[in-house]
């Protein structure tokens, strides 16, 4: 039997990665988080594609793209992410990735660049892939697509609580405005921007644990 292709997409902080990676060891599939791709780009761009006045140049980004080899390692069903083999997978957490990061995100070219590898990886089947776009655009076809929410004030208090589980500085006020804009930017974005496909089951887990969430996702799983 073909193992499935699913899309898990939703606003940030929703849960979409932990619940996938979950999700990807119940049933023996491929976890892919697209969202640490764009932010090892944009780390990539930090550390090498800023103006004088700390602004990242657009163009040196785009023209430095056969130099970026993002390549995911799995460490104890730990997925390490890597950029040209140095481990970034606590570096693209930081405040200065998340402050930057849709701003990269937004970009064609970024996007053109990172859709064909993450298309490759699902056409053998098996995999769940959560981002923003998954559903809609990297994967119309997935066998399986869910949509998840979730009220600010939730989604604000689990990404506090994941920065200071990762050593990372943080103010409550300023996790909400940087998860608020970037929800902005993603949702307003001219290419493929956040938004539910039309076939995507919505579930909001405002009021849901992440073991509720997995099990609402896995009812709809075999169900089919
Ligand atoms: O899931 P995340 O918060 O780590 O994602 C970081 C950013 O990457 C998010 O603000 C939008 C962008 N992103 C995207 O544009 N498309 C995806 N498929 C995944 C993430």
């Amino acid at each position: 039997m073909k193992k499935p292709v699913i899309a898990i997409d939703g606003y940030s902080s929703t849960g979409k990665s932990s619940i996938s990676k979950v999700i990807a060891e119940k049933l023996g599939l491929i976890h892919l988080d697209t969202g640490a791709l764009y932010r090892g780009v944009t780390w990539f761009a930090l550390q090498n594609c800023l103006e004088e006045k700390g602004t990242i140049n657009l163009e040196v980004l785009f023209s430095s793209f056969d130099q970026i080899e993002l390549e995911f390692k799995n460490d104890n069903g730990e997925l390490i992410l890597f950029l040209n083999h140095i481990d970034i997978s606590k570096a693209i957490r930081s405040n200065e990735v998340s402050d930057n990061v849709s701003f990269v995100a937004k970009q064609k070219e970024v996007r053109d660049f990172l859709l064909q590898s993450q298309r490759s990886l699902a056409e053998k089947g098996g995999i769940i892939m959560d981002g923003r776009d998954i559903g809609t655009v990297v994967l119309p076809d997935a066998d399986y697509k869910f949509f998840l929410t979730a009220s600010i004030d939730e989604r604000t208090k689990r990404r506090y609580h994941e920065l200071l589980s990762l050593g990372i500085e943080a103010d409550e006020q300023q996790v909400k405005e940087n998860l608020i804009e970037r929800d902005r930017i993603d949702s307003e974005r001219e290419i493929a921007p956040l938004k539910q496909a039309e076939d995507a089951i919505v579930i909001d887990n405002t009021n849901l644990t992440k073991k509720e969430t997995i099990e609402e996702i896995l009812s709809h799983v075999k169900k089919i």
